[in-house]
């Protein structure tokens, strides 16, 4: 059997160009523009590339972009004070601090003191509340976009067995989340799972989110499932520099029905949330309808 291809790609293309319907609708017809701020502290190589795509594409949606970078000895109450103060803007819908922090700081304080209401990355404590008990969360957007490309890919998920690889608070516990308030039976495996294969081959729904280069090879995939291969980690081969998934592609899609590549598969989807996330939330914030498409 040879996998069909899940493009996240295209599937991130369609959802920019519904959301950025969506800002023009909220631009003409209520004058409100939904605006994000990114707060990146230190110089990091990969969150600088991050934030700068995330600026790019706020901007290309139509939305108005705030990009504060401050250096890596910023204190916790100069960060603490930045927040507060875009929690107060009106005109900032969506804020999101970039992780990782330095080590200096507490980020578990630094989330938890953002507006919920403009948490669009859906990591401030009352968003994992919500989630965790299948009320209307923030949700965090790389398995939001998963979850969108499971469910345009699958339909309804109801029954099917997911295993989800990776217990990160980013990834792994908010997409096992999703899977649950999906009716899926849900098992969280991680680094230190004993036989880690045999729950794999149990998937029909296969999340890997661990950081480790093409550790599960095609023999741990269940004939015909789905897999979603969220990592992607940077390796040399053949004296070059690669992007590579968790999973082990070529062997991976003898034996799937269906698996994401790296890159091109969840990647596109994780801005692409982002951006919905900050429309859903500037809707909610003027008491305007749900946008259709943008939230689950
Ligand atoms: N660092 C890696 N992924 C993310 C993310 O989704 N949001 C934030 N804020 N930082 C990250």
């Amino acid at each position: 059997m040879t996998a069909q291809i899940i493009d996240g790609k295209e599937s991130a293309a369609q959802l920019r160009s519904s959301v950025a319907g969506h800002v023009a609708w909220l631009k003409e017809e209520h004058g409100i523009t939904p605006g994000l701020a990114v707060v990146l502290v230190g110089g990091d190589p990969a969150s600088e590339v991050y934030v700068r795509n995330k600026g790019r594409q706020t901007i290309e949606a139509g939305m108005s972009s705030l990009e504060h970078k401050l250096p890596t000895e910023t204190s916790q109450a100069d960060l603490l004070a930045l927040i507060e103060q875009l929690n107060s803007d009106p005109d900032i819908h969506g804020v999101l601090v970039q992780l990782p922090l330095p080590s200096h700081l507490n980020a578990d304080l630094v989330i938890n003191a953002i507006d919920p209401a403009k948490d669009v990355d859906g990591f401030h404590i009352s968003n994992v509340g919500l989630l965790g008990t299948g009320q209307n969360a923030m949700v965090p957007c790389t398995p939001l976009g998963c979850l969108m490309l499971l469910r345009s890919h699958l339909g309804d998920l109801s029954g099917l067995e997911a295993v989800v690889v990776g217990r990160s608070n980013i990834v792994g516990k908010p997409m096992a989340q999703l899977l649950l308030n999906d009716s899926c039976t849900v098992t969280i495996a991680h680094s230190r799972t004993r036989d880690l294969a045999s729950f794999c081959r149990r998937a029909d729904i296969l999340v890997a989110a661990v950081g480790r280069p093409e550790m599960i090879p095609g023999d741990w995939i269940k004939p015909g499932a789905t897999v979603i291969d969220v990592s992607i980690n940077r390796i040399a081969r053949d004296g070059k520099q690669q992007l590579v998934g968790d999973v082990d592609f070529g062997s991976a899609a003898e034996v799937a029905g269906a698996i994401t590549p790296v890159p091109g598969g969840v990647g596109p989807m994780t801005i692409a949330c982002l951006l919905a996330n900050t429309v859903t939330a500037c809707c909610r914030a003027h008491r305007l309808s749900e946008p259709e498409g943008l939230t689950l």
